[in-house]
């Protein structure tokens, strides 16, 4: 007997809730039952163009969405009765508030990169740590450069071995509707803080990962640009480290 989907709630519907939202309405084995926010805005109204069910995140903001357009399902309260696992996407520090009600719905819950990894003492990169992650009940999937780094380094680590990387991270400036906030133009802004957090970060999925990374913002928005200096273990060719990348899922490599 085919298995059951899997019924999805998305709260948080921004930059990651909707990407997050549109990957889970296209797997066969999921089923997005709704998404969750405190905004009535353009986002969330694209969200219900898609034919998403929207549902109030905080009671109290429910008709202000209302008012501004948005067919609303129902509170998030509601929402939580109805879905198997929920996937937290709200601003940084959220989630672990929202951790207590999705435990008491008695349902799974992802959170990003955003939270802490203690939150729920286990972090997510697909290609590295998938079996650990199965059967748990909450996980945390890091964040975008942590995970970049995982894909390459740790592609290195499980296959060469690496003595030591040294990472050198460009994030991007800020989010393009925010630049009024935090744009930078022609500068980079060092972050003081050496070893910048996505290289303890990346040892929660790949533990024994020898890494220390240095990070900056700079003037673009885009993405991100890392670079890895990495000292391999035994002395590969050139030609074994390039098979390597070329042959791990989700690495492009664009001029060998
Ligand atoms: N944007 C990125 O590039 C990026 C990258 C890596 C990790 N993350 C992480 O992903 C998470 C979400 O970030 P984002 O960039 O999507 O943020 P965002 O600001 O784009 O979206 C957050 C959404 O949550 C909604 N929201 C605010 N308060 C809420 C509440 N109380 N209940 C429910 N919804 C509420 C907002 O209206 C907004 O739609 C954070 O943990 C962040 O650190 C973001």
């Amino acid at each position: 007997m085919p298995k059951a989907a899997a019924r999805v709630g998305v709260n948080g519907f921004g930059v990651i809730g909707k990407r997050v939202a549109d990957a889970v309405s296209k797997q066969n084995d999921m089923k997005l039952v709704g998404v969750s926010d405190i905004a009535g805005d353009y986002r969330v109204k694209l969200g219900q163009m898609k034919g998403y069910q929207i549902y109030a995140s905080v009671p109290e903001k429910l008709p202000d969405m209302k008012k501004a357009g948005v067919e609303v399902a129902g509170t998030l309260e509601e929402l939580l009765r109805k879905i198997d696992v929920i996937v937290d996407c709200t601003p940084a520090g959220l989630g672990a508030k929202n951790k207590a009600s999705y435990d008491k719905a008695g349902i799974k819950s992802i959170f990003q990169g955003g939270e802490k990894h203690e939150l729920t003492g286990s972090s997510f990169v697909a290609q590295c740590n998938y079996e650990e992650n199965l059967n748990r009940g909450a996980t945390r999937v890091v964040s975008c450069n942590t995970t970049g780094i995982c894909r390459t380094v740790g592609t290195l680590q499980n296959t060469i071995g690496v003595k030591k990387a040294r990472v050198v991270l460009f994030r991007r400036g800020t989010d393009p509707w925010e630049s009024h906030k935090a744009g930078l133009i022609n500068t980079v802004v060092p972050e003081a803080h050496i070893p910048s957090h996505q290289g303890p970060d990346a040892q929660t999925i790949i533990p024994k990962l020898n890494i220390t990374t240095m990070a900056a913002r700079g003037p673009f928005n885009l993405g991100h640009l890392h670079f890895a200096m990495v000292q391999l273990k035994g002395e590969p060719e050139k030609e074994d480290v390039l098979k390597v990348l070329k042959s791990a899922p989700r690495l492009a490599p664009v001029r060998t």
